[in-house]
């Protein structure tokens, strides 16, 4: 048995429930198509309007088909473990949250830290991105806004302002609650759905075959970079169990969103990346930073290239949304457990949201997005996630084992298989990213690692308690 002092100290399902409904619970508005909005809110974004010609021109060519349907496998089996922790251990925070159940407290902090280093990365990076959208916006209507007003010092300007105003935006509409925020995301969703099914309708008429060849210009080898540098494109469906204090019936609500939203989204970027890739020689993407607008373009369909930017700046914003909502509510998680300053986890007596962790995240992002110039620290985010993936799979498998009494409403099939092959998976798309990502992560890692045995062991509210279990002792 695992003392209060032990780093793998786990928390009770039960203990974790009943906390929920203390003076620091979230109001609960969500529903299953909310949810499965919100998944695709997160989801379909930078990745798809942005990362797809990058991937096809630099790694895969025509085969990033292959590399969104690899992408894609891997997050399905991660989604069904997702399904499985989120249904039993219906708790704001994720897998962060589920860590803390099945592996113990430092595996909590460390997914959970990781986690607010992933989202947070996430949200800097695709408001850059909608930055960059709205500057094209105002071009193509004539208005030259000034480079000094959109650019971080580093690329010669002096701030990235409409990153800071947008960013701004989303914090005050999550600082009014979910149901104003969800009632946002659903109308950004509905169309973004329907330009990127407009684009698929549009440019299927025009694919040539001759685009597909050579299939593998960059081995098969490109396949499996093309897809660690599009897993990005997949992020987001872990942000719907972000939320699952707010759902109503989460039990049954949060498997549909998170396997519904993924599998919309798989579907569609096959189809987006084989028209893709159909309509234009691969290499025609190496320097537009806005492919599917680009496509159209080039086939002479002008309109819809237009009606495309605007979709991917509502795609943008949904996606900034859902990710910031995700990143305050694991900092709430941190600092409701004691892990983090109590501070952060207030809950608004009127609005019942945490409106001084939402400000903190607002705060940190703006900094990031409109000073400093993110480069490649964006595919932190895919390094975050896939981690994150890592730890829920194998929290499911040991979780089987030594609680197998906790109730399940949603089962993942073939345990250990599906879990273990899902780990396989993100292991290797881990390797297959910069090693300079790598590194940062580890650095960012070793930090939370110092905070952890500094901060936030001792002021767990784990340690303050009379019994504490460990992984083993259920069975
Ligand atoms: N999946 C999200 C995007 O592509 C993060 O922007």
């Amino acid at each position: 048995m695992a003392t209060n002092n032990s780093i793998f100290r786990t928390k009770e399902l039960d203990k974790l429930l009943a906390e929920t409904k203390g003076k620091k619970s979230l109001k609960k508005v969500l529903g299953p198509l909310e949810l499965a909005m919100l998944g695709i809110g997160a989801i379909v974004g930078t990745g798809i309007f942005v990362l797809t010609g990058v991937a096809a021109a630099n790694y895969a060519g025509p085969a990033l088909i292959l590399s969104f349907i690899f992408s894609g496998v891997t997050c399905c089996f991660a989604a069904l473990c997702y399904s499985e922790m989120a249904a039993m251990i219906p708790v704001a925070g994720s897998a962060y949250t589920f860590g803390y159940v099945g592996l113990g407290e430092i595996w909590a902090w460390m997914i959970g830290w990781d986690l607010l280093m992933e989202y947070m990365v996430a949200v800097s990076a695709v408001a850059v991105g909608w930055s960059g959208y709205i500057v094209a916006l105002f071009e193509s209507g004539g208005i030259k806004l000034p480079a000094a007003l959109v650019n971080p010092p580093a690329n010669g300007g002096i701030i990235n302002l409409p990153c800071i105003l947008i960013l701004l935006v989303i914090v005050l509409f999550l600082f009014r609650g979910m149901s104003q925020s969800a009632k946002l995301n659903d109308i950004l969703v509905l169309i973004k759905l329907s330009v990127v099914i407009l684009f698929i309708i549009l440019g299927v008429g025009h694919i040539k075959p001759t685009n597909y060849h050579p299939f593998f210009p960059y081995g098969v080898s490109g396949v499996f970079k093309g897809a660690a540098v599009i897993f990005f494109a997949y992020i987001g469906f872990d942000a719907v169990s972000t939320a699952a204090e707010e759902v109503k019936n989460p039990q049954k609500d949060l498997p549909i969103g998170i396997l519904g939203s993924l599998l919309v989204c798989t579907l569609l970027y096959i189809l987006v990346s084989a028209v893709l890739t159909g309509v234009l020689p691969y290499y025609t993407y190496k320097t537009t930073a806005a492919p599917v607008a680009f496509a159209l373009q080039k086939i002479g369909i002008s309109w819809g290239s237009a009606l495309v930017s605007i979709g991917a700046v509502c795609g943008l914003t949904s996606v900034l949304l859902v990710m910031t909502y995700g990143s305050t509510r694991i900092l709430f998680s941190l600092s409701r457990d004691g892990l983090l300053p109590e501070v952060f986890s207030d809950v608004h007596p009127k609005f019942r949201t945490p409106i001084k962790s939402t400000m903190l995240v607002g705060v940190i992002v703006m900094l990031l997005s409109g000073f400093v110039s993110l480069g490649e620290l964006a595919t932190l985010t895919n390094i975050g996630t896939l981690i994150a993936f890592i730890i829920v799979s194998a929290s499911v498998i040991v979780l089987r084992k030594t609680r197998p009494e906790y109730e399940r409403p949603f089962r993942c099939p073939w345990v250990p298989f599906v879990p273990a092959v899902s780990i396989i998976f993100c292991a290797y798309l881990i390797w297959n990213l910069p090693h300079f990502t790598q590194m940062v992560c580890v650095i960012w890692l070793c930090i939370g690692a110092v905070i952890y045995f500094t901060y936030s062991r001792s002021h767990s509210l784990m340690s303050k308690e009379e019994n504490v279990v460990s992984p083993t002792d259920g069975k």
